[in-house]
């Protein structure tokens, strides 16, 4: 079931950025890929690490701390020493805010 949440205005996640939020229990990192949002689990499927810690490398989401890379628009985990994906989450912009859909 759908369950849309405001995370903030799409000014806040500018082009080639991560940006970590809080939409209902759920922390996300939104990631601005070549003016696409994406919006993943912020949660490092390695050791549960905030992925919005880490930067946006073309579009992988590249963890900071033991350098995982995960596909921003699907989550699909791309290198050790992840071997799990992040769940992703559908996103819409709507006058110029960012709403995720976290249901
Ligand atoms: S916690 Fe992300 S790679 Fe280890």
């Amino acid at each position: 079931m759908s369950d849309w949440k405001r995370v903030g205005p799409l000014t806040e996640c500018s082009e080639g950025t991560l940006k970590g939020v809080r939409a209902g229990g759920e922390l996300i990192v939104l990631a601005n890929v070549d003016g696409d949002v994406y919006a993943l689990e912020d949660q490092c499927s390695h050791q549960d690490l905030p992925l919005s810690d880490g930067e946006l490398d073309g579009s992988d989401v590249v963890c900071i701390y033991h350098g995982a890379r995960f596909d921003a628009c699907t989550g699909k985990n791309k290198s050790l020493p992840a071997v799990r994906p992040v769940r992703s989450f559908p996103v819409e912009i709507r006058d110029d805010d960012i709403w995720v859909d976290v249901g």
